[in-house]
């Protein structure tokens, strides 16, 4: 099995372990489900600042972790969309089976972040880049995670004023400011 597929598998399985681990322990009710779409909004951040900071990272600082995580860089992608796909079957057993409440405007921009993540998953191969062009695939690509990192730092940063344990919203916003300081480092080097 290629390597690329047998990491998309790991995480795969990783996921559905952690999902199962979330509601074991906090119940399959609207809380714990709950619980999930929070679990799974985490997980996705950290394999979207993987992905997001695997190129400019190998181009400042040439190792071999740099190396694995640009080799990987599709793997995380596809596991981040993976993690959005239970973010967004959590979303709707809530509103669905629980008849929990959701906004119009979470679904409005939740959505583009939805669309751009299935376009980038279903064009990840190197098939579609050349069908596409490599011009074409990285404007794509590359406007999709900003997409979906701005969301995600919007999202968490609302979490730390607004929930009881602030923590885990740091903890995700420092990962994204990280993540995008490597962006930033990168290109400002290759300007020099
Ligand atoms: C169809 C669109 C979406 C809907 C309706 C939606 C709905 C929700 C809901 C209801 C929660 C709060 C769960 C709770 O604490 O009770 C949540 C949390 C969150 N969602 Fe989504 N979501 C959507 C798409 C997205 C996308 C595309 C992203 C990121 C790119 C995202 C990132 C987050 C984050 C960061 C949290 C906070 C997790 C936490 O509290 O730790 N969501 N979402």
């Amino acid at each position: 099995m290629p390597a690329r597929r047998g990491l998309v598998l790991l995480l795969a399985l990783l996921l559905l372990a952690m999902s199962a681990a979330v509601l074991a322990s906090t119940g399959t009710g609207e809380e714990g489900v709950r619980a999930l779409i929070r679990a799974t909004a985490r997980s996705s951040v950290l394999l979207l600042c993987l992905a997001f900071a695997a190129r400019p990272l190998r181009q400042l600082w040439r190792s071999e972790l740099s190396g694995w995580m640009l080799r990987a860089r599709r793997s995380l992608g596809l596991g981040y969309a993976l993690c959005q796909a239970l973010h967004l079957a959590a979303i709707l057993v809530v509103v669905s089976v629980h008849a929990g409440e959701s906004d119009l405007v979470t679904w409005i921009g939740g959505g583009v972040g939805y669309v751009f993540t299935a376009a980038m998953a279903l064009t990840s191969t190197d098939a579609w880049v050349k069908r596409l062009t490599r011009k074409r695939w990285t404007l794509l690509h590359r406007t999709g995670m900003y997409v979906n990192v701005g969301i995600m730092a919007f999202t968490f940063q609302g979490g730390v004023s607004e929930a009881a344990e602030p923590a885990p919203y740091w903890l995700a916003l420092a990962a994204i400011a990280l993540a995008s300081g490597i962006r930033l480092a990168a290109w400002l080097r290759s300007r020099r």
